[in-house]
């Protein structure tokens, strides 16, 4: 069995399961490990992928389900060796403590400034209150958002 999939801009036919997880054949068949598994049943939101732009539990999609998207983990927010504003936010800001679930918190951040460019602090809070972080980098993750919001007010892409 295969599934076709557009993941990061690229065409790609996948020798997988249709029921399959999207998160594992991110993970397992196209070593995409950016995306990471944390609690399997769409609480955590360690499993982030933007799919036609909307962060997604990538661990409650199947991978046939996401035949037809485009999807976007945190290794396709680059482009041409260039992070976005929420990326260079996170970096100028630190926010990362031991990492794991910043993929999924990037990409839900990523999917709130580009359809409110400028968000309040209760526009965060709402949008972020889906991804947990174990080591509390909640107000870092304000701070780099409000700080990427003001990059990309200067041309930066998001
Ligand atoms: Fe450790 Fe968020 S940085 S869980």
């Amino acid at each position: 069995m295969s599934v076709n999939l557009n993941v990061n801009g690229k065409n790609l036919s996948v020798d997988a399961d249709p029921e399959s997880p999207l998160l594992w054949v991110l993970r397992d068949h196209l070593k995409l490990t950016g995306t990471k598994y944390g609690c399997g049943v769409g609480q955590c939101s360690a499993c982030t992928v933007l799919v036609d732009g909307a962060a997604t539990w990538s661990c409650q999609l199947t991978a046939g389900s996401a035949q037809g998207t485009k999807i976007t983990t945190i290794e396709g927010l680059e482009q041409d060796d260039k992070l976005t504003a929420v990326q260079k936010a996170w970096i100028d800001l630190d926010v990362a403590q031991c990492g794991y679930c910043q993929a999924g918190q990037i990409l839900t951040a990523t999917e709130l400034l580009r359809s409110k460019p400028k968000p309040t602090d209760k526009d965060i809070d709402e949008a972020m209150t889906r991804n947990l972080c174990r080591c509390g980098t909640y107000t870092r993750i304000r701070q780099a958002i409000h700080a990427a919001a003001q990059m990309a007010a200067k041309g930066e892409r998001v």
